[in-house]
């Protein structure tokens, strides 16, 4: 495995190698780490943090300090994966200036190596804007989980030729503007495929289909975290929930059988240093 650090140089050189780029969220150091030493090439700190760690029903009351304390920590423990830090709602939607503000944040406080955001055309001026900055900008077109309101739930996007239109205008806009690549979220397998061979930079998809440059899923999905609800284009690799709860309940129960914790897990000391205190403070009952 390379242990160079990716950078937008060696993910552009791997979709100019037709090689698929492996990419997966991460909220805090022991996951990141073990996606580093995995070898997934990139890491997006996802304000999907709000739902899948902080138990908010949506990514909408994820907040700069929220997104930088987590970023920080992914950070740290990244050698060789790429770290991208998703931009909350709120923190680009006003003026360029503190859109670079915010973006300039992620750098210098969490040492992250790009940023992504949820960018509509009113946002390409601000990813110019950033990227002439220095920042690496990574685009997301298709499903903007941040606009659940407006789009009356998380939907597909690009089904219909208008949100079509709209998934390729956008993807073709931002490349122009300076993006190194763009996540595809929940968009038609054959739009993804059509846009990713128009582009030049790569293209990650989250149920946007086989035909991207890399693929992308909630770290917690792949693990298998929750037993409640998974998007469509999820897929649990295992099922970290029962092995969690199954562990829960095995030391409850040692406890309360006081089988744990044993010699094994205890401090020993001199009987004459007990005597001593017995001797000072009497016994105890
Ligand atoms: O926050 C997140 O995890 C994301 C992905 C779903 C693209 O933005």
């Amino acid at each position: 495995m390379n242990q160079e650090k990716h950078t937008v140089r060696t993910i552009q050189e791997m979709k100019d190698r037709s090689e698929i780029i492996t990419m997966l969220t991460a909220y805090d150091y022991p996951i990141a780490k073990q996606i580093n030493d995995a070898g997934i090439d990139m890491i997006l700190v996802g304000d999907s943090a709000a739902m899948v760690v902080h138990g908010h029903p949506n990514t909408l009351t994820a907040t700069m300090d929220m997104m930088v304390l987590h970023c920080a920590a992914v950070a740290r423990a990244c050698t060789r994966t790429m770290v991208i830090a998703d931009m909350p709602f709120g923190s680009f939607q006003y003026s360029v200036e503190e859109t670079m503000r915010n973006a300039a944040r992620f750098v210098t406080e969490a040492k992250v190596d790009g940023v992504k955001f949820e960018a509509t055309p009113n946002h390409i001026e601000k990813t110019r804007a950033i990227v002439q900055m220095g920042i690496a900008v990574m685009g997301h077109v298709g499903l903007h989980p941040q606009a659940v309101g407006a789009l009356g739930g998380l939907k597909v996007q690009g089904k219909s030729i208008e949100t079509a239109r709209k998934v390729v205008s956008e993807a073709l806009a931002l490349q122009e503007a300076g993006a190194f690549a763009i996540i595809f979220e929940a968009v038609p397998a054959k739009l993804s495929a059509y846009v990713t061979k128009k582009l030049r930079v790569p293209t990650i998809s989250i149920g946007g289909g086989p035909g991207c440059s890399g693929q992308l899923l909630v770290t917690y999905d792949v693990l298998g975290m929750f037993d409640t609800f998974t998007p469509t284009f999820a897929k649990k690799f295992t099922n970290l929930n029962k092995l969690i709860k199954d562990t829960f309940l095995q030391y409850r129960q040692e406890v309360l059988d006081r089988k744990f914790p044993g010699e094994e897990h205890s401090y020993g000391m001199s009987d004459e240093v007990m005597e001593v205190i017995e001797k000072e403070f009497g016994k105890s009952k």
